[in-house]
């Protein structure tokens, strides 16, 4: 009796043809363009205003102004990078400082070979701090040097020609503020400029 339904075999391996040609593409783009992750760098990192309000209450709360200059280097000869998304996020002992993410940047497109700056800024307060953070804040002041993490968020497309490949990598700076001797109102980041964490 004769079926009109393809055969099972021949369905799976045009599939896993597929598959293989589409890993196979994928495999001659990085032996031939070698493609370089983005390189990204704290250049200056000032942070003041940073205290613990009322620390003797249940819940005090934290107030920061945290001020950023960081580059985004594109290191590919061939290869341009769309940002469609990037934004900042800044924590301090693993609490985030704001409740929402508050530094979204336009999406721009990176020509090979080039840098690109952006400015977060975090300012304001954050309350409802947990025992560990106060305890973190306390401890860093005994140390004489407070610790803070910026993540950046970034959704990338490398390009190279028709080629698109999306890329969503980890980005993480840490941040070390010394207190200066004389308690004074500003911290500058040391060291600067510092490369940050990229995984992809
Ligand atoms: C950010 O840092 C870079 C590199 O140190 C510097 O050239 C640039 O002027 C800085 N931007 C601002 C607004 O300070
Ligand atoms: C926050 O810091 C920036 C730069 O360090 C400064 O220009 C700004 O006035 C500060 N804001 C407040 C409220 O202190
Ligand atoms: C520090 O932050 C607190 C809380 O956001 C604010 O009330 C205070 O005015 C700020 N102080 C300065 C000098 O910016
Ligand atoms: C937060 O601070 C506490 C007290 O210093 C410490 O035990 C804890 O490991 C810190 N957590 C993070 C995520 O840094
Ligand atoms: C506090 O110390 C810093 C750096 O050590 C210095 O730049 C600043 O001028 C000093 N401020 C005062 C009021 O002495």
């Amino acid at each position: 009796m004769p079926s009109s339904d393809p055969p099972r075999g021949g369905c799976c391996s045009r599939f896993c043809s597929s598959l293989f040609s589409l890993g196979f593409l994928i495999l001659i783009y990085w032996l031939i363009f070698q493609p370089h992750q983005i390189r990204v760098y704290m250049n200056s990192a000032t942070l003041s205003n940073f205290s613990l309000s009322d620390p003797t209450s249940t819940s005090p709360s934290l107030s920061y102004n945290l001020s950023l200059n960081i580059s985004l280097r594109n290191p590919n000869r061939k290869i341009g990078i769309y940002y469609d998304r990037l934004s900042a996020t800044a924590f301090y002992n693993g609490s985030q400082l704001g409740q929402t993410e508050s530094n979204f940047f336009e999406s721009f497109f990176q020509h090979t070979k080039s840098t690109r700056m952006v400015y977060p800024v975090f300012e304001g307060s954050q309350g409802d701090l947990s025992k560990d953070v106060k305890d973190a804040f306390n401890n860093d002041k005994n140390d004489g040097a407070y610790n803070l993490d910026v993540k950046l968020n970034a959704k990338l497309r490398h390009k190279l020609w028709f080629i698109k490949l999306s890329f969503k990598p980890k980005i993480d700076c840490w941040l070390r503020f010394p207190l200066t001797a004389n308690g004074s109102a500003s911290m500058a980041a040391e060291p600067v400029p510092r490369k940050c964490r990229v995984k992809y």
